[in-house]
């Protein structure tokens, strides 16, 4: 079949014009003709009880299923089905692939279970054109068995309507797992019975703005029924909505309960869960929600472990999923190392600090096993962020690596689970088009087209390991994203292209402009639909200097750093300030220098010879919300011999922490005649607004 399809490729013409369907299916061989769907076409299968009714309930949008006369469609369950003659997906434990064969007298789609089926119908689905569909043969297949969206319902509350929107549409692209993040500091977003304060308490807040509520430090929680207080909780009547959607979508949805960081809202309620600890950790932030407590749960203390406990028992009274995740990322852990309890703990366990992992690291790990063992007491699988490897991995844990790819590569070689979710390529709640003209966003710039290039699969992984990548997932944190409009606009479509990743074979992704097309098509699906994605029509793409490197006199030439770059910013190291390439919109994509050392930039450029010059300058990016700013004080000097200096150039400029986002040339330019020099020193100082200083290049014309 693949032969047959990459054949295909090369024949021009209508017979191999390929019907497009998101994602691409493993294989596909268009024939001539078409199926005209009536009304007297007829849908037989052998599929019985509630997946008949869902199946046939999918059918719907694409023709009738009521229809008295004929056969023409048919749904074949067949256990012995195999899309390929290996196993479907990495890991998979159910056959999600399927066949569809289109001839112009019938429509079969064959599949080992319901969820072939289903997806069989969603290619259909994308199929049909003006009543007819035409005839092809496709042998599809996921590549990955997990194949996720994440939603964080704590820092915005996203409710029950919103929710089963997005997963109507998630089944569409034939997307499996919704993880929704329901507890935060920004307030506990289900309903939990036995602890009723978690909700009544914190599932409400004095602003909607987080900058106003979090960044400024005022954090304060407002009971439910105060007027004008922002926020919301799932009731588990909500959530029952839910998962009954979601299983009629074929969806998974994965219930988060932070854990033991992130957990103010917990620790307001209930302080004596925290840590009994008095004092205040300089550089730590002291949650004014909770006077002198912190953000973790006492290590230490029984009675956190009881509260997680009976909070999980109910989660998993609700939610069917086999993995409960339990969070586990960022804890604080500063409290733990002067809490009586936990030093107690740690002291009675014999821990000792070793060059991979501290006491607080141990105690962690403790931590996590201690609740891994309640989640397997409860009959489910623990999953958690990849913070969970520290101090030695829980027994049974799957892990989600969300620091790069580093956590997940550890997981998998130790013979563990893991699903593939790194910041730098998969979490959509960065800008996705040039940032002035974005909603405000947390910062970064993850455009589609990024998402579009992960391969979930490392180079060093052997085969093996490989096949413990469970799969991908998209991760939508939500400080910034305020309204129902915006969290779909950062969805989709960058979720459409989380969808390919997880589903089509690698080979059959190399060419992004194509998939650009077919989801170009389906934003205005959405938008058809009454969604709000982000209309990639009108995508702006990367800042222009990006795309054009730049030649100039100090291209190539020696520089050398009197303060050091930042080495988690260093770009392409030592040549990064005159090798021609220019920063994007954000400071991540390692064109863009960072410094934060003493005054910050100042580094001299050597000409190897005496050399005219008419200008100097360097680009800096202002970027508050990370704390970007730019220079204060901009001196440029010059040198024939390295030892004496002329200055060339002075400005002071009245850098604020308050300008926002924007790009800007500092330097010199010569009026009339240049000057002649060996050495340039370009120093930018920073002054009293602090921060980071990012440079792209220092351009000598
Ligand atoms: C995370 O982004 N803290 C998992
Ligand atoms: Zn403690």
């Amino acid at each position: 079949m693949k032969n047959l399809f990459f054949a295909c490729l090369f024949l021009a013409g209508t017979l191999c014009a390929q019907a497009q369907i998101l994602p691409k299916p493993a294989s596909q061989v268009d024939g001539e003709g078409s199926f005209q769907i009536t009304e007297i076409t007829g849908v037989k299968t052998n599929v019985k009880g509630a997946d008949k009714a869902r199946l046939f309930h999918a059918l719907e949008g694409s023709l009738k299923t009521q229809a008295k006369a004929g056969s023409q469609v048919v749904l074949n369950l067949n256990p012995k089905f195999a899309a390929a003659p290996a196993a479907a997906g990495a890991g998979a434990t159910v056959n999600e692939g399927y066949a569809l064969d289109i001839t112009p007298k019938k429509v079969t789609i064959t599949a080992a279970s319901p969820e072939g089926l289903f997806y069989g119908i969603q290619s259909l689905a994308q199929l049909k054109k003006d009543g007819t569909l035409p005839v092809t043969q496709i042998k599809d297949e996921p590549r990955f068995r997990y194949r996720g969206l994440m939603l964080d319902c704590s820092r915005h509350f996203f409710g029950k309507d919103f929710i089963k929107n997005q997963i109507i549409q998630m089944a569409k692209y034939k997307l499996n797992r919704l993880h929704l993040h329901l507890t935060d500091a920004a307030g506990w977003r289900l309903q939990i019975d036995k602890y009723p304060e978690l909700t009544r308490e914190t599932a409400f807040r004095t602003e909607t703005d987080w900058t106003k509520w979090w960044g400024k430090k005022d954090r304060h929680y407002a009971p439910e029924g105060t007027e004008g207080a922002y926020g919301g909780y799932l009731t588990k009547a909500d959530v029952r909505e839910i998962l009954a959607l979601a299983e009629e979508n074929y969806i998974t949805v994965l219930p988060e309960i932070e854990m033991p960081g992130h957990s103010e809202e917990v620790m307001t309620v209930y302080p004596e869960l925290a840590c009994g600890w008095t004092g205040v950790n300089e550089g730590d932030v002291q949650s004014p929600m909770a006077p002198n407590r912190h953000s973790d749960f006492c290590v230490g203390n029984e009675k956190s472990f009881e509260f997680i406990e009976n909070v999980l028992k109910e989660v998993v009274e609700l939610f069917p999923s086999e993995y409960i995740h339990i969070g586990g990322d960022e804890a604080g852990k500063w409290a733990w190392k002067t809490c009586p309890q936990c030093q107690a703990l740690a002291k009675k366990l014999g821990l000792k600090a070793t060059k991979d992992a501290s006491i607080e690291d141990q105690l962690q790990s403790y931590f996590i096993q201690r609740v891994e063992k309640i989640v397997e007491k409860l009959g489910r699988k623990m999953i958690g962020w990849d913070e969970i490897l520290e101090g030695g991995l829980a027994e049974n844990a799957t892990v989600m690596s969300w620091r790069g790819e580093a956590g997940g590569i550890k997981t998998v070689k130790s013979g563990h689970h893991a699903v593939m979710t790194p910041g730098n390529y998969l979490y959509i709640d960065a800008y996705q088009d040039a940032p002035q003209y974005q909603p405000e966003a947390i910062g970064g710039y993850q455009p589609i087209e990024r998402v579009y290039s992960y391969n979930p699969i490392p180079d060093s992984l052997s085969v093996a390991e490989a096949a413990l990548i469970d799969g991908v997932q998209a991760n939508l944190w939500t400080e910034y994203v305020k309204t129902p409009e915006h969290c779909e606009a950062m969805i989709w479509p960058r979720l459409l292209a989380l969808a390919e990743v997880g589903w089509t074979p690698q080979e059959l992704r190399a060419d992004y402009e194509e998939f650009r097309e077919r989801a170009v098509r389906e934003v205005l699906r959405l938008k058809n639909v009454g969604l709000h994605p982000f209309d990639l029509r009108y995508e702006i793409g990367n800042r222009r200097e990006y795309n054009e490197p730049i030649r100039h006199l100090a291209y190539g030439k020696k520089v050398t750093y009197n303060t050091p770059y930042y080495p988690g910013y260093k770009a392409a190291g030592d040549g990064s300030l005159t090798d021609g390439l220019r920063g994007g919109w954000s400071y991540g994509d390692q064109r863009w220098q960072g410094f934060i050392d003493r005054g910050r930039v100042d580094v001299t450029i050597d000409m190897e010879q005496p050399t005219e010059i008419h200008e100097v300058y360097a680009t800096f990016m202002q970027m508050p919300g990370p704390d970007i700013f730019h220079p204060a004080k901009i001196d440029i000097e010059i040198s024939l011999d390295g030892k004496n200096w002329t200055e060339l150039y002075h400005l002071d400029y009245p850098a604020t922490k308050e300008e926002p986002y924007n790009f800007k040339d500092f330097g010199w330019k010569a009026r009339k005649a240049g000057v002649t020099t060996r050495y340039i020193r370009y120093r930018a100082n920073c002054n009293y607004t602090g921060g980071f200083q990012f440079t792209d290049e220092i351009v000598v014309k």
